[in-house]
């Protein structure tokens, strides 16, 4: 579910009419949904009832500080994998004792700062940096709580360049060594061993390869607990939302009507697999959902430039760039795209619609069906909460794209446009050119 529907013929979000957004910040934008986030974070929170949850947002996904501290008044931690990104959590006037720290190169600096800020674990992704994280915090003097990324070996089912899980990704210890990783950490004067983790990829689309990992991972947590006695165990992020009908899968009544070979994965359905898998081990589990907490709840509305009629082919030309949205170019992914206003009184189109950038991979979709719109008008890529801005770049010296947050009938700029000044602001000739 979220909150972007047609209200009489203008897309809205939440009660805020999108074409007046464009109107006062331009395009691209991106505009967010508070309410949606909300709705996402407590369906979670309901869907794993029986346990003891700790929600710590994957902010790759979505680092706009306005959003962390939406997250984090909600009550959530984060999943931090920079020191950026523990850096963006406390300008978000936020606390990172219930954030875990993840990623398989963290330096020595960025170990130091999620000590010095008392992050609640860091998640291991390998023997030599346990050796690392042990060496920052004897010289900090404090003890680092530690879980290691354990690699399940499990088939994600989901686009090659976002599974994790498989032996032969960069990630975790591979189980059958994660014993032995166990007993090296214990040896380690300055580490504290807290947990067990594990994330086997993204925009997974069932349930089965989340029991399974749990189903794998499950013996080796209960053996730790008894060992170590480590607290929790935290099960990654992955959970994927509805793409090909974003929109319909906003309205009520869409969920109920998918035939249930065909219903996308709820926090509910996910509740009802893992809980009981989970409950008998008696740990605090962690969740380090991304995608679905931020995706749905996120458009960009791009405007048409032209419409060029090609030979057998037509090109819908908008504003909106790889450079804004990449997910499309860099996974072939599929955003559903749909005008501000809606007008059925109008034919549809079938185009390529594509971005200003000069190359060919600058191109949202391919023969493309959408309502015939004219030069000036405005579209909303749905489902770009998640991985969108936080993706995109500044490539043909394009600005970053506007972000706005809406909650109700109130929206504001949380982030604006890049002006090119700022663009070029750290660059300079140097005096061997002058
Ligand atoms: N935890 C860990 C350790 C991760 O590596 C990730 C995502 C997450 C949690 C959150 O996963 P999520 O719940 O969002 O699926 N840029 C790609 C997705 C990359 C995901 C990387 N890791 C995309 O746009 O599809």
């Amino acid at each position: 579910m979220h909150h972007f529907h047609y209200s009489g013929h203008d897309l809205h979000c939440e009660s805020v009419d999108l074409a007046a957004v464009a109107k006062l910040y331009g395009t691209p934008t991106y505009v967010y949904s508070a309410a949606t986030m909300e709705d996402n974070y407590r369906r979670l929170q309901r869907g794993l009832a029986g346990l003891d949850v700790q929600l710590c947002f994957a902010m790759k996904a979505n680092s706009n500080l306005a959003v962390l501290r939406h997250f984090a008044n909600l009550g959530s931690g984060f999943d931090l994998v920079s020191g950026g990104e523990i850096r963006r959590v406390l300008a978000a006037g936020a606390e990172v004792k219930t954030s875990v720290f993840a990623g398989v190169g963290k330096t020595e600096a960025e170990i130091k700062l999620a000590l010095q800020n008392g992050v609640f674990s860091f998640h291991v992704e390998s023997e030599p940096e346990l050796a690392r994280i042990n060496h920052v915090a004897g010289t900090v003097g404090v003890k680092a709580p530690i879980a290691i990324r354990v690699n399940p070996d499990v088939d994600a089912q989901t686009h090659a360049k976002i599974t994790t899980g498989k032996s032969d990704n960069k990630f975790g210890i591979p189980l059958k060594y994660a014993g032995a990783a166990y007993e090296a950490a214990a040896k380690y004067p300055h580490l504290a061993i807290k947990g067990v983790q594990m994330h086997i990829g993204s925009q997974l689309t069932s349930v089965a390869p989340f029991v399974e990992a749990v189903e794998k991972v499950g013996p080796l947590a209960a053996e730790l607990k008894a060992k170590f006695g480590i607290t929790y165990f935290s099960i990654g992020g992955g959970m994927g939302i509805v793409y090909r009908d974003a929109l319909a899968s906003g309205q009520p009544g869409w969920w109920d009507a998918q035939p249930p070979e065909k219903r996308p994965l709820t926090p509910e359905s996910y509740g009802a697999a893992l809980v009981p898998l989970l409950q008998p081990l008696g740990l605090k589990i962690l969740l380090e959902h991304g995608r679905f907490m931020v995706g749905n709840a996120g458009v960009l509305l791009a405007q048409v430039e032209h419409l060029k009629r090609g030979a057998g082919k037509n090109f819908l030309v908008v504003d909106a760039a790889m450079n804004d949205l990449i997910r499309p170019a860099m996974y072939e992914s599929y955003h559903e795209i749909v005008p501000l206003q809606r007008d059925s009184s109008r034919r549809s189109l079938t185009a390529d619609i594509v971005g200003p950038i000069c190359e060919t991979g600058d191109c949202f979709a391919k023969d493309r069906q959408i309502q015939d719109v004219g030069e000036g008008e405005l579209i909303a890529f749905m489902s770009a909460g998640a991985y969108g801005y936080a993706m995109a770049s500044r490539y043909n010296t394009r600005g970053m794209a506007a972000e706005v947050l809406v909650k109700g009938s109130a929206f504001e700029l949380v982030n604006a446009r890049e002006s090119f000044e700022q663009i070029i602001a750290g660059e300079k000739i140097p005096a061997f050119l002058k």
